[in-house]
């Protein structure tokens, strides 16, 4: 099933969602969203937002402060004389969609809304990269959406990967 992006609403995670019917299919990250979302967003550590189709949770991602170093972006698109270590990002920290609904949409819906949300923080912020640490078995959907690799930490355990933000907002022209 294919949900069109139309039915889906990306809300900010409070207290009173109900979130007991989401079941992805990793146990830390139900976990995490089920019993420290809202204490690590109370503490000023992470953002979530939750993906809603018919009233039920069916996906979310959560977003923290990040950087990225240099050296490691291999298209750094016109920035010659940079003169920091490190550039400033967005990580996506953790993401998942519920087992029920993989495939079907909502994964790429929710990655566009938390690329949304960088564009709008990189109005008021310096944010030039969004970055996720990433499991080695969902390497293929971020690299399908947009993202690299970081070449020299490949073989990690989680992967890091990035997804230049300069292009993009050139492409449509809002930058
Ligand atoms: C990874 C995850 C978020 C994808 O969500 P999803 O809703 O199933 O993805 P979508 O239906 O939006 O898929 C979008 C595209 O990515 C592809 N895709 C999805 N998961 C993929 C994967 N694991 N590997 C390769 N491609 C993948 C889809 O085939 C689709 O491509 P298409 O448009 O060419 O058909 C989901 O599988 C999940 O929650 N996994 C468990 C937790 C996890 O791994 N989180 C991310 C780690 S940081």
């Amino acid at each position: 099933m294919i949900i069109s992006f139309d039915q889906l609403q990306m809300v900010p995670l409070e207290e009173n969602i109900d979130l007991s019917p989401f079941s992805s299919s990793n146990e830390d990250l139900n976990d995490f969203l089920k019993n420290d979302a809202i204490e690590s967003q109370e503490d000023l550590i992470s953002r979530t937002y939750i993906c809603i189709w018919k009233d039920r949770p069916v996906g979310f991602f959560t977003l923290v402060t990040d950087t990225i170093e240099v050296k490691l972006i291999e298209q750094k698109d016109g920035i010659d004389d940079y003169a920091y270590q490190k550039y400033p990002a967005i990580k996506v920290a953790r993401m998942a969609v519920d087992e029920e609904f993989a495939g079907s949409g909502v994964g790429r819906y929710s990655l566009l809304a938390a690329i949304g949300k960088v564009h709008h923080i990189s109005q008021e912020v310096g944010c030039r990269y969004i970055t996720v640490d990433s499991k080695k078995e969902s390497i293929g959907f971020y690299l399908k959406n947009g993202f690299r690799l970081i070449k020299r930490y490949e073989n990690r355990k989680f992967p890091p990967m990035y997804l230049n933000m300069h292009p993009i907002l050139q492409r449509v022209g809002r930058k």
